[in-house]
Order: C-alpha cells, then sequence, then structure tokens
C-alpha cells in the first residue's frame, strides 16, 4: 500500500543501563532511509522526522527515561503497556499520563504476551486502546492466533474478533496501527511465510473495510511481528498489505534492527 511504513522495536523486558545505553548509541548511529536523503539533498537541519517511514523503540518502562535522554529524535517511544484509566491509587501500574510526561508517543496494547501470559481480556484491552487515543498517544494495537487456533482453521475468527473489540472500544483509528502478530511466530524463529502474512493483512484490511470504512482500511497501518529480523524482512516488506514490522528480539540489536527500518519498498 501507499501508506507510510512504520517498524517497532519491542524490547520486552530485556536490558541494563548498560546493553541499553550501547543499543541507543548503535540506533544514533545507523543510517536510516531519511538520512539517505539528508545526504542526496544537503538538507542543512537536523533531521526530526523520517521522510518514508515512522520509527518507534519500546523499552521497559523503568529505561524510558534514559532513552528519551539519549536517543536521537527520529526514533520515537513507545510504552509496551499503560493503565487503563487515569491514575491513582493502582499498585504497580503506570499511567497514560505518565506516559506522556516522560515523552512517550505511543503505546502497545493486546500484546500477546499481555493476553496470553498475564490474562488480559479484550474488553479491558479495547478500554485501554480507548483511553490511550483519548488523551493523545498513539496505539500500536495487537491481535494474532495461536497455532491450535491456527491449525483449526480459526485464524481470521481469532483476529477478527479482536479486531472488533478494539472497533467497538475506539472513537477513532487515526492513531492507531494494527499489529498482526501470530503467537506461534512470536520468539520462535519460525516466521510466517510472506504468502502466510498477507493472507491475513489482506483479510484484516477488508474487515475493516466492511466493518469501519473503506478510508480507514486504506489509511490504517497493518504491520507483522512474529521473528522478524535482518534476513527475512525484505521479502516480508514486498507484500501489499504489510506495512511495517513489530520486532521482538531483532530489535535488541542495533545494526539488525536498522536493516529491518531500511527494508521499506
Ligand atoms: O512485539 C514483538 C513480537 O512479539 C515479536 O517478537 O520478534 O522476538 O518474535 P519476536
Amino acid at each position: 500500500s501507499n501508506n507510510k511504513f512504520f517498524v517497532g522495536g519491542n524490547w520486552k523486558c530485556n536490558g541494563t543501563k548498560d546493553s541499553i545505553s550501547k543499543l541507543v548509541s548503535d540506533l544514533n548511529s545507523a543510517m536510516l532511509e531519511a538520512d539517505v536523503a539528508k545526504v542526496d539533498t544537503g538538507f542543512p537541519q537536523k533531521v526530526v522526522s523520517l521522510i518514508s517511514q515512522n520509527v518507534v523503540v519500546a523499552p521497559p518502562f523503568v529505561y524510558i527515561d534514559q532513552v528519551k535522554n539519549s536517543l536521537t529524535d527520529r526514533i520515537e517511544i513507545s510504552a509496551q503497556n499503560s493503565w487503563v484509566g487515569k491514575g491513582g491509587a493502582f499498585t504497580g501500574e503506570i499511567s497514560v499520563e505518565q506516559l506522556k510526561d516522560t515523552g512517550c508517543k505511543w503505546v502497545i496494547l493486546g500484546h500477546s504476551e499481555r493476553r496470553h501470559v498475564i490474562g488480559e481480556d479484550d474488553q479491558f484491552i479495547g478500554k485501554k486502546a480507548a483511553y490511550a487515543l483519548s488523551e493523545g498517544l498513539g496505539v500500536i494495537a495487537c491481535i494474532g492466533e495461536k497455532l491450535e487456533e491456527r491449525e483449526a482453521g480459526k485464524t481470521f475468527d481469532v483476529c477478527f474478533q479482536q479486531l472488533k473489540a478494539f472497533a467497538d472500544a475506539v472513537p477513532s483509528w487515526d492513531n492507531v496501527v494494527v499489529a498482526y502478530e501470530p503467537v506461534w511466530a512470536i520468539g520462535t524463529g519460525k516466521v510466517a511465510t510472506p504468502v502466510q502474512a498477507q493472507e491475513v493483512h489482506a483479510a484484516c484490511r477488508d474487515w475493516l473495510k466492511n466493518n469501519i470504512s473503506a478510508e480507514v482500511a486504506s489509511k490504517t497501518r497493518i504491520i507483522y511481528g512474529g521473528s522478524v529480523n535482518g534476513g527475512n524482512c525484505a521479502e516480508l516488506a514486498k507484500q501489499e498489505d504489510i506495512d511495517g514490522f513489530l520486532v521482538g528480539g531483532a530489535s535488541l540489536k542495533g545494526p539488525e534492527f536498522a536493516t529491518i527500518i531500511n527494508s521499506v519498498t
């Protein structure tokens, strides 16, 4: 599609002050597409937004401030989760207001690890998305089927039900990026084939068209996640309905993450 490519690096529960300082310095020195444009044109100002990609990284909460203060602003910061409403007496939670205060522009919601390891359900995730959007954060809305669901032929049913839960809760799709992450591909090294991924992305876009609007369907970025790496990103990026990636493990390596960012076609 013609949408601006979107690449997110989800660092999950990984890193130390030292390893993150190294990763940030690798990202800062990586050549991204925008820098190529800068060299070509001799554009003199500091590049504050990338031309052909949106790039975000999602550090663990406790390192957000460190990353915000050291990473160049060509890359935006996302949180990996947020509290469902306004802050207050919610021990251990982090509010959307606090995320904004520390410089976050995005939040990942509905990630499979929060659905299936922590036990968050569709309705709770939908509420979180609505609240984050109402406060001006962008939402990376994750969906995806488990292996047994795929084997039972329920891939579309599961994805559509999870999409519907977001659709029922959010007033607008303007600041939503959908991330299709088949659970069986996450952290397994077993990436979906370009054909498998494209099939689900196209079906999700169709669902948006039939249930929201043609405009939302064409403008909403649908990104793929699940064992994306420097070697498989190019073929996936060529697919018509793949508008970028949500990357876990490979986003912890600066040069490889840069390769994935630059796989924009
Ligand atoms: O949010 C990222 C996904 O869970 C993918 O993780 O690239 O390590 O498979 P992975």
